[in-house]
């Protein structure tokens, strides 16, 4: 098989990609390990950034989430059983976020990409990508049972924070900056409707909490725990009871309790692969950089990293220049290492430390209280959580 720009993996990363080239004209193939419904199941974050809702509307997939999307005008904080709303389009400008979820984008797309194209194989795990110092890189891999190989002019590894791309990247090319924090995230969907209108952050006398939802009936919630925490030794009631403590506040609210429909523990960590691109193979997404989830930036940034490569390759394709291309690596790292910044601080800022002491607490609370206070605090948070301006 032969094509212009293979793409490992059809995550939000890989299928966005696969679709702004193919409106570009220029050729593609996706190739995904994974089986549609395995890829279209996986429950991931929901907050979209305005940026990336302009990069799905203007490539035609967005209409069911121009539809259900839910806009949201700021975000709640909570802490020291005090609420506090930052109030996004006030403090940015006329900025708003939008909850829809990544598995639904990911549905979207896979949907589009089927009915018009590229070719998106399912169960077609990549093997190893080999030659990226040449003119013609290729992909090793396996479908219906045969290795095969994907000869292209450029790969693309969407691949994720588990994918093969990287490792064709020698030692001596890159560095990986990593951070591993002392804590994990218990996720669950509940077939409850929200009990707030926006999401809640929230400071407990325990950790860490988060309130999302998914629609108007089912609400996404999250909760700070150990490292290494098994989802069983969290039952249902458990569950409940503790994110009632966290997001406790003086006052008339009330969390209301549901049917919990999924549960997982997930780490939380930082990563960035410098550079994002070596010779022909460029990588983006979750493959070169992992955010904790409390900033909410890894599918927009993401998201931002293929609409560069898309302008970059549309540039090359339409007249020759490479330059855009040639500057992938340092557009993107730029946001990256801004989100890694953020999504840092919010993540400090928020969680109980396992060995923590009074004084630290008392940090945070000053901290948070410095954002609820001061307008340029807020409009600081409220900026990089609506999304900073794509630098090209
Ligand atoms: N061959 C083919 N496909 C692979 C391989 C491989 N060797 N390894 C991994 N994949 C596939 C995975 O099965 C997955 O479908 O690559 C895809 C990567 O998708 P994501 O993990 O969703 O990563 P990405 O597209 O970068 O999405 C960005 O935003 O909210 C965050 O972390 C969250 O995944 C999310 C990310
Ligand atoms: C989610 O809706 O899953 C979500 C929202 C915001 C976050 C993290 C996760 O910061």
């Amino acid at each position: 098989m032969r094509t212009t720009v293979g793409i490992i993996g059809a995550g939000p990363a890989g299928l966005l990609l696969a679709r702004l080239l193919h409106r570009k004209g220029i050729d593609c193939v996706v190739l995904e390990g994974r089986t549609r419904a395995y890829v279209e199941h996986r429950q991931r974050a929901g907050m979209l950034e305005q940026g990336t809702v302009d990069a799905l509307r203007e490539c035609g997939a967005a209409e069911r989430l121009d539809a259900e999307g839910l806009i949201h005008h700021g975000i709640e904080l909570r802490f020291d059983r005090e609420r506090h709303h930052i109030d996004f389009p006030v403090l940015t400008g006329g900025r708003t976020v939008t909850i829809y979820a990544q598995t639904e984008i990911v549905k979207d797309l896979v949907a589009l990409l089927l009915a018009e194209g590229p070719p998106l194989l399912f169960e077609a795990p990549a093997l190893a990508v080999e030659k990226p110092e040449s003119d013609s890189p290729l992909v090793r891999f396996v479908h219906e049972g045969r290795e095969q190989t994907l000869s292209c002019d450029y790969v693309v590894g969407c691949d994720g924070s588990h994918g093969i791309a990287r490792d064709a990247f020698p030692a001596e090319v890159g560095r990986t900056y990593t951070h591993d924090y002392p804590y994990s995230w218990l996720g669950i969907l509940a077939d409850v409707p929200p009990s707030c209108d926006e999401l809640v952050y929230a400071r407990g006398p325990g950790g860490f909490a988060l309130h999302s939802m998914r629609s108007s009936s089912v609400s996404r919630l999250y909760l700070q725990v150990p490292n290494g925490t098994d989802p069983r030794d969290w039952p249902d009631e458990r569950v409940w009871d503790e994110l009632g403590a966290r997001f406790a506040i003086d006052g008339d609210w009330r969390l209301e309790r549901g049917p919990i429909t999924a549960k997982s523990v997930t780490p939380v960590r930082s990563r960035v692969q410098e550079p994002m691109r070596h010779g022909r193979l460029f990588l983006a997404g979750d493959a070169a950089h992992i955010v904790p989830p409390t900033g909410a930036k890894g599918l927009n940034l993401a998201v931002s990293d293929v609409r560069v490569l898309a302008r970059g390759f549309a540039e090359l394709y339409r007249t020759g220049s490479g330059q855009l291309l040639d500057r992938y690596s340092q557009l993107c790292l730029g946001r990256v290492w801004q989100a890694t910044r953020f999504s840092y601080d919010m993540t400090r800022m928020l969680h109980a430390q396992p060995d923590e002491d009074a004084f630290e607490y008392r940090l945070q609370l000053a901290r948070l209280r410095r954002i609820t206070a001061s307008r340029p605090a807020a409009a600081e948070l409220a900026a990089n959580y609506t999304g900073l301006p794509l630098a090209l």
